[in-house]
């Protein structure tokens, strides 16, 4: 770390040379300005999004309840704010869309490795993800470690043992490049959780909140690629809308929405 430079300025500190000269429109539409920006405040949201999880992960793990609440509350704050934000995309019309969607070419949000790394920090596991980034490339490393990590439901299983709880050996020993399977027996524990320990109901709920904030963000963005672009093919070459339906209802952390049924 070096001293405090006295001579800084706003646009040094910030980096706003290279930010506000980040904006490339490559059709002189007006409206493509907009799909730009919109699309760089969500990959710096999303690099947000993967400090706090980051955070959270090591909060739950070193046991550090009030942390991990205020962590998982900024988390959740900032989901907040990326689903509202899709309204501002809403205001673009089919037809303003249309008129610079050549100029994409092969390119989507489904390229974007910070929502991989995301999804693997929620627990997704398919080598298949990593392995569309070139081999040696950052990207690919960054998501195969995230999934060669403890997952966020991972930690939290570990926040649960080191708390005393009896986690069934094959949940607290099962390899994490697997992905998360439901288990009776970790139901079974976060039963007695819900019915008498406060602390760690909340942030039983708060991991709630977060799943559903995801589901809600790739629901909101289906409703937006439908009625932006109908049923026409994505960028990337997926079948569109309906690709983008097949992802959405799938929660990240099975045994906290079962155990619902039983309490
Ligand atoms: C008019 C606006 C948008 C349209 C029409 C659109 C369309 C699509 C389509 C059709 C796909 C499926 C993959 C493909 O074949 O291209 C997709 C995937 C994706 N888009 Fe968008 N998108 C829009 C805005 C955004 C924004 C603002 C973001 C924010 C980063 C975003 C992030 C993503 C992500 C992360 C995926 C991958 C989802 C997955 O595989 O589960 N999209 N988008």
């Amino acid at each position: 770390m070096t001293a405090p430079d006295p001579t800084l300025t706003y646009v040094q500190y910030l980096g706003l040379e290279q930010l506000l000269t980040a904006q490339r429109p490559r059709s002189g539409e007006h409206d493509e300005t907009l799909f730009i920006i919109m699309h760089q405040v969500y990959e710096l949201w999303f690099k947000q999004i993967l400090h706090e999880l980051g955070r959270l992960q090591a909060c739950l793990e070193s046991g550090d309840t009030p942390h991990v609440q205020r962590t998982a509350h900024r988390t959740l704050a900032i989901f907040r704010i990326m689903i509202a934000q899709l309204d501002v995309l809403e205001t673009m019309t089919p037809t303003q869309f249309s008129s610079f969607r050549d100029w994409l070419a092969a390119s989507s949000g489904f390229e974007s490795a910070q929502f991989r790394e995301i999804e693997a920090v929620f627990g997704r596991r398919d080598r298949r993800v990593a392995e569309r980034y070139p081999e040696g490339s950052a990207e690919r490393a960054r998501i195969s470690g995230a999934m060669s990590r403890r997952s966020l439901f991972d930690s939290f299983v570990w926040y649960l043992r080191e708390a005393g709880y009896a986690i069934p050996a094959a949940v607290a020993h099962r390899d994490v490049r697997q992905p998360l399977e439901p288990s009776a027996g970790l139901q079974e524990i976060l039963r007695k959780v819900y019915q008498d320990d406060a602390a760690a109901v909340v942030i039983c709920e708060l991991l709630v909140d977060l799943d559903e904030d995801i589901q809600e963000w790739r629901y909101r963005h289906v409703k937006m690629v439908e009625r932006t672009i109908g049923g026409k093919r994505g960028t990337a070459g997926s079948s569109g809308a309906a690709y983008l339906r097949s992802t959405t209802g799938k929660p990240a952390f099975p045994d906290l929405w079962t155990v619902r049924t039983y309490l």
